[in-house]
């Protein structure tokens, strides 16, 4: 059956190739750090300083980075897809945007945005959040100099899940493309995609935690699999 409306679930595989590190390296570590030293409230509260210079840099080198064919592929499909399409990505960089995907939530937040922990406000932000000679940087709508990443730390909600659970039970086709299967609840999107009785699909690298989960598994690099997979679906509809 050619599917209509689709949910594709993006992690940290697909810009890989890019040179963007994933985050289970085989050491465990993400990039030389304990992901509870670095990627929680707690670590905020005990180290700022460390957490606000980590993101710092991974916020520069997106500078150095560019979207590779899988990121290309997915901008395509959206631009031409007739039916609904929603990604849906776990990462932070800003690769499907500069890809040109519209049809696009970062559920983890973004790199480039900054979270007032006091007003709550986010907002675009290109450059350090650590404090510079001239002090912390500030809000831009209420001036307190209480920013941090606008990142999904564990412990904390996944933004857009509203939006994300009602496209996946309407989907027909779910497709999860280079995560490792290791973070709720976008690891649980398989389970849900199945019970709204959408086919469901997995192109990963290698086989993941989730696999059996899935009716048809491709492994591979994701700059193969993902133009191969976008050129099949809309050749089903005849683009
Ligand atoms: P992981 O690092 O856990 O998994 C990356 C997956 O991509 C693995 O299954 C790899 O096999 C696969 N992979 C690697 N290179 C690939 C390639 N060239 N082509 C295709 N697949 C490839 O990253 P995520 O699953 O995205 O959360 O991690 C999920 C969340 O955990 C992240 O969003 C982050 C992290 O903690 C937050 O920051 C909140």
């Amino acid at each position: 059956m050619t599917p209509r409306n689709l949910v594709i679930l993006t992690g940290a595989g697909i810009s890989a190739e890019s040179g963007v590190p994933t985050f289970r390296g085989p050491d465990g570590l993400w990039e030389g750090h304990r992901v509870e030293d670095v990627a929680t409230p707690q670590a905020f509260r005990r180290d700022p300083v460390l957490v606000q210079r980590f993101y710092d840099l991974r916020r520069a080198a997106l500078a150095k980075v560019e979207p590779n064919a899988a990121h290309h592929a997915l901008a395509r499909l959206d631009a031409e897809w007739p039916g609904e399409l929603l990604l849906v990505t776990q990462n932070v960089d800003d690769l499907h945007d500069r890809a040109g995907s519209r049809r696009l939530r970062h559920m983890h937040g973004e790199l480039k945005s900054a979270l007032c922990a006091g007003c709550g406000a986010a907002m675009p932000w290109e450059g350090d959040l650590s404090n510079t000679d001239a002090g912390a940087p500030a809000c831009r709508r209420c001036g307190a100099a209480r920013l941090r990443p606008d990142i999904v730390w564990f412990g904390e909600m996944p933004y857009h899940m509203e939006a994300i659970a009602a496209a996946i039970a309407a989907c027909d086709l779910f497709v999860s493309i280079g995560t490792s299967g290791a973070v709720y609840p976008a690891a649980g999107f398989v389970d849900w995609a199945r019970e709204a009785g959408a086919a469901t699909l997995e192109l990963n690298l290698d086989p993941s935690a989730g696999t059996p989960l899935f009716d048809e598994a491709r492994h591979g690099p994701a700059t193969a699999l993902v133009p191969a997979w976008v050129a099949e679906v809309l050749a089903a509809v005849g683009r």
